[in-house]
């Protein structure tokens, strides 16, 4: 079986380019589940009810989140009864919404974990020790089971791939929105990428409008950081290939899709 995952998918022309690439993409792999993270769907932060909506009508099964899960409002009035949107695990158990979706398709069960790594972003409980408990928990049902570690250091993305390598099918990283050419599969059958990339304005600063980016830089001064609608496009993801019996990853492809890289044919 193929699992489809694409990376942060940033506002307006991140959500265009899924709307006219997904197809393409469905084509070729003919994936059995579709995930994305849309942590910055809505405007570059967060998600909305009528996005989340957009993207399963999309035929996309799972919406991983990230260190914007809560940035905008929208989510408290709908994460309760948004059976297929998942948050880093980790974050503490009060907060609403959960970090683990089981989705059944045919005869099989993929469990989606999402955790978010702790170097260089907000403290949380330890991903490694609740990315154990999951797991305990997901392979009394399933041994089809995908995480997306959302991160910011490399370091503590290959070392979460080597801590649950063996005891799921794929680690794959999201947060740094510039993907990383190190896909592989670890010896014991766990697909590894540390960064998907990002989906959207090709011609920004990790999606966002490069002018309020460079002013930031240059004058230290607050600027608001907006998405621009217009100009190039580009989609990041990766195909899995999982023996869907054992649940161990047999291929990662990368996709990138830009005007000055096609890695897709
Ligand atoms: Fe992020």
């Amino acid at each position: 079986m193929n699992i489809l995952f694409i990376g942060d998918v940033v506002g307006e022309p991140g959500r265009d380019t899924i709307k006219k690439y997904l197809p393409k993409l469905k084509e070729k792999y003919h994936p059995t589940i579709v995930i994305v993270n849309g942590e910055n769907a809505a405007a570059g932060k967060g998600i909305t009810e009528k996005i989340y909506r957009q993207f399963l009508e999309l035929g996309i099964q799972v919406i991983t989140m990230g260190n914007h899960t809560w940035d905008n409002r929208d989510i408290f009035e709908f994460i309760d009864n948004a059976k297929y949107l998942i948050r880093p695990a980790n974050f503490p158990e009060s907060n609403p919404g959960k970090g683990i979706v089981y989705i059944r398709i045919n005869s099989y069960e993929i469990a989606v974990i999402n955790l978010q790594g702790r170097t260089f972003l907000p403290a949380n409980d330890c991903p490694f020790q609740k990315a154990d408990e999951l797991i305990k928990e997901a392979r009394k049902r399933t041994s089809l089971i995908f995480v997306d570690f959302h991160a910011e250091a490399t370091s503590e993305k290959q070392a979460m791939g080597w801590y649950l390598d063996g005891r799921v099918s794929a680690v794959v990283g999201t947060h740094t929105h510039v993907q990383t050419a190190d896909q592989r599969i670890l010896p014991k059958g766990t697909a590894y990428i540390t960064d998907v990339g990002m989906t959207g304005n090709y011609d920004g600063i990790l999606g966002v409008n490069k002018e309020a980016v460079l002013r930031k830089f240059l004058t230290n001064l607050p600027a608001k950081f907006d998405i621009s609608k217009d100009g190039r496009i580009q989609l990041c993801g990766v195909n899995i290939e999982i023996n869907e019996k054992t649940g161990e990853a047999k291929g990662i492809e990368r996709i990138m899709l830009n005007d000055d890289q096609r890695l897709f044919d």
